[in-house]
């Protein structure tokens, strides 16, 4: 019998709920990690590389992802959830529009529900916005833990923002996973 998660998965893998299944995805990027996990990321949508490989968070912005899941919380990507907001890749990178994000909002909650994650860190605006219902700037939502669901919600910035934007933003960026890595122990939960 395949898990209700598997189910969630595969009814995405086939998703035609947007226009973004007809603008040149090659792949829906569903997410990956361990769907039991204590800690879950969203980011924004597939680039290119994601598009490509079928995998979210694999191109630049991964790899620093990636470096500051080892560096601030002592763990690789296979210890957390990561997903995104919308999981088809919009055409050039554009941002993802209201209707694409409205459309793919369901599997992002049902991905919720089922992982049931203690912490989710949002990776930029978009994922934010979202799911604390706000218009808000992320530099003025970050800083902060926010109530969310059974456990808290952490905004943090975008590694794209981070990549461009140099010292500043990631050590906000470092601050926000410290501050993730607290919730976490707040409730017992040390990752390894
Ligand atoms: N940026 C995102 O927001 N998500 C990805 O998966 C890759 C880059």
């Amino acid at each position: 019998m395949p898990t209700a998660f598997e189910t969630l998965r595969h009814e995405a893998l086939s998703c035609t709920a947007c226009k973004l299944a007809g603008l040149g995805r090659t792949q829906v990027v569903f997410g990956m990690g361990d769907p039991e996990a204590p800690l879950m990321f969203v980011g924004e949508g597939p680039g290119a590389e994601e598009d490509r490989q079928g995998l979210p968070f694999v191109g630049r912005s991964g790899k620093l992802l990636d470096q500051l899941l080892e560096e601030e919380l002592g763990v690789t990507r296979d210890r957390v959830y990561i997903a995104n907001v919308v999981k088809c890749r919009p055409p050039g990178n554009r941002d993802p529009q209201p209707d694409e994000i409205a459309a793919c909002r369901p599997y992002l909650e049902r991905q919720i529900d089922l992982i049931r994650p203690q912490v989710v860190v949002t990776l930029g605006k978009f994922a934010a916005q979202l799911l604390l219902d706000t218009t808000e700037g992320v530099t003025r939502l970050r800083g902060r833990a926010f109530p969310f669901r059974d456990g808290v919600l952490i905004p943090t910035l975008h590694p794209a923002y981070a990549l461009r934007g140099g010292g500043t933003p990631l050590a906000q960026m470092r601050a926000d996973l410290v501050r993730a890595k607290q919730a976490l122990a707040e409730r017992g939960i040390v990752l390894s």
